[in-house]
């Protein structure tokens, strides 16, 4: 009877550890699926839905620009998903997609052997990675990119880090991005260290900001879909999927940090330094909003 008791109470102890440790994304995942939500019912139908999601826009751009009965796969187009004259463009530009020559340079940088004989693979045996990260090392207490994990290989390895952000570390980004493609996008949060990295990011997101005082919402979440200037706002959702992207602008492969900083800018804020803890934590919070969709980086924006 009383080995019997013992054992009951150790399988009440053992199942609510298991409890605590598959609730650290408990918030977040209630986070994602509202996204995933509201972006679905914003563009199902923008004609119908006008008076709630997008009053200022003149109904007729409505009636002849915009896509409808978006599917969750649309969103990793951004604003290409709903916007059918650039997605025109775009459908042209992609016959002969300029990233093609970063993607092999960053294969090149892959198989080219450090001053010690190693190389990249001895870091990264295989290249197709980009699903499991932006991930939270539980030992270091920390949000770990890619672009930080390709800097501290190369540390590790007696070589000086490159620069973050585009070069040659946005191509052996891209390199990894395009052997990661169709792979499905999955960000853990193991702990309750990595919940917090998770709060601090989603924080960040949502707070007003820089001398306009908007959020990276206003733009990304409720002006989804809507103008600024020339430009069509991208949706949250499906973001993080395709980067590196090649921007037209940019003439080059970037990463999704060096857009952080070109939208801190936006906002009138100061932008921050490449890998700060901010842009981290804000990239583990990108990365999870858009969790089981597919992998299709890099890609092309202008
Ligand atoms: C004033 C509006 C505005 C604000 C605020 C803003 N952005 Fe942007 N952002 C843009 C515009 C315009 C673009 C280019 C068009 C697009 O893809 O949305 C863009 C593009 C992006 C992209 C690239 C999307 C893609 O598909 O390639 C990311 C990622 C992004 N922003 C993240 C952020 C983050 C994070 C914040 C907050 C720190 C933020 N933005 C704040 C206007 C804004």
């Amino acid at each position: 009877m009383f080995s019997k008791i013992v054992k009951t109470s150790i399988f009440i102890v053992a199942s609510a550890t298991i409890l605590v440790a598959g609730s650290f994304n408990a918030q977040a995942e209630k986070d994602r699926l509202a996204l995933q939500h509201y972006m679905l019912a914003k563009f199902k139908n923008p004609v119908a839905n006008r008076a709630e999601y997008f009053p200022y826009m003149p109904l007729h751009i409505l009636k002849t620009q915009y896509a409808k009965n978006l599917k969750l796969s649309d969103f990793l187009l951004g604003s290409y998903a709903y916007d059918l004259d650039a997605r025109k463009q775009y459908t042209e530009l992609n016959e002969f997609p300029p990233y093609v020559f970063n993607v092999s340079h960053g294969e090149k940088l892959y198989n080219t052997k450090f001053k010690n004989g190693k190389s990249f693979k001895d870091c990264f045996p295989n290249p197709a990675i980009k699903g499991n990260y932006p991930y939270f090392d539980t030992k270091k207490g920390e949000v770990i990119t890619i672009g930080l994990a390709i800097n501290e290989c190369r540390v590790k390895n007696g070589e000086k880090p490159w620069k973050y952000g585009k070069g040659k570390l946005a191509d052996l980004d891209g390199y990894f991005a395009f052997k990661s493609r169709g792979q499905v996008l999955n960000v853990t949060i193991p702990n309750a260290a990595a919940e917090k990295a998770y709060n601090a990011g989603k924080k960040y997101y949502y707070s007003q900001r820089g001398s306009l005082k908007m959020s990276c919402a206003t733009c990304h979440v409720q002006g989804a879909g809507n103008k600024l200037r020339a430009e069509s706002l991208s949706p949250l959702l499906g973001q993080y999927n395709h980067f590196p992207v090649y921007r037209l602008k940019w003439q080059a492969l970037g990463t999704m940090q060096r857009r952080f900083k070109g939208c801190n800018k936006n906002q009138g804020e100061q932008p921050q330094k490449l890998q700060s803890k901010d842009y981290r934590d804000l990239e583990y919070f990108l990365a999870y909003m858009s969790n089981g969709l597919k992998l299709d980086g890099p890609d092309i924006r202008k």
